[in-house]
């Protein structure tokens, strides 16, 4: 699949960041089954354990529009930082449980990118199967 359309919509999305503490812009994108691009963005708080990731905002977008993981075709993450952005800790087990564990995830630069899963990414994940 090519991805270089979802690595655009999430670098769109990116623009949107609020980030007056950081200064770091995240952009995500979510490519639905059915054709739909969603974006998601970090905004950022003054209480700063209130701020959201963009990729938790895409994926929580993705939901409160009335798609659910079977309808998500993959997840795009993009940022400007010296190194290929990467999901927190906190982004990959919410991802754990509102994308398919096979579900393509693309972490993007503005010259390379890098697909991986949410399987990859959080192994021996806790889940509701988990209790
Ligand atoms: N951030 C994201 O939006 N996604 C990530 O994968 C890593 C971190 C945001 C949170 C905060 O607004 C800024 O980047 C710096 O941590």
């Amino acid at each position: 699949m090519d991805y270089q359309r979802l690595i655009k919509e999430a670098y769109e999305a990116q623009k949107k960041a609020y980030i007056p503490y950081s200064h770091f812009a995240v952009g995500a994108c979510i490519l639905t089954k059915d054709g739909h691009y969603i974006h998601g963005c970090n905004i950022e708080n003054a209480a700063y354990g209130s701020t959201m990731c963009a990729e938790r905002n895409a994926v929580y977008h993705a939901y409160c529009v009335g798609y659910q993981k079977e309808d998500i075709e993959a997840l795009a993450i993009v940022g400007d930082g010296p190194v290929m952005i990467s999901p927190c800790g906190a982004c990959r087990q919410v991802l754990s449980e509102l994308l398919l564990p096979d579900t393509p995830i693309i972490l993007a630069s503005r010259t390379d990118y890098n697909v991986t899963t949410i399987k990859e990414l959080l192994p021996l994940s806790f889940t509701k199967e988990s209790m």
